[in-house]
């Protein structure tokens, strides 16, 4: 990540057990993950070896941002379009540690 390298992400977390049946696949969600703190997120995750979700309100937006991290290359993640209202939102987050990046 270049540049961004020296800032430390600011995100915080949801511990949110539940029954979703990909969480142990992608047991973590970025939301916001196109925006600037989404994609630090992501890159620390990817380092990590963690795979995640990639989330926002347009997955073409996603993949294109998700691009422009090379960490990401060959990481195990996916990214997922999502509605920004409760019943989404509760649905892909169920299950999963939840990283929020977004402006909402
Ligand atoms: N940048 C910093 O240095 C910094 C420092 C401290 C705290 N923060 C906080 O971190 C959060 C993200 O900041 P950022 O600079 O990374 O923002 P950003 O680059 O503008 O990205 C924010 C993301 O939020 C999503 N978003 C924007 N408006 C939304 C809406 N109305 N509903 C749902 N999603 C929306 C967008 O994703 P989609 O369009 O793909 O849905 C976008 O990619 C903010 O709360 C900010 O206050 C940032």
């Amino acid at each position: 990540m270049g540049a961004m390298a020296s800032h430390t992400p600011f995100f915080f977390t949801f511990d949110l057990t539940g029954t979703n049946p990909m969480s142990t696949n992608h047991p973590v969600v970025v939301y916001g993950a196109s925006g600037y703190t989404g994609k630090l997120v992501a890159w620390k995750l990817a380092k990590r070896g963690i795979p995640f979700i990639a989330a926002g309100r347009d997955k073409g937006r996603l993949e294109a941002e998700m691009a422009k991290v090379p960490e990401l290359k060959g990481h195990d993640y996916r990214c997922v379009a999502v509605q920004h209202d409760k019943a989404a939102l509760t649905d892909l987050f169920t299950g999963r540690q939840v990283s929020s990046a977004s402006r909402w």
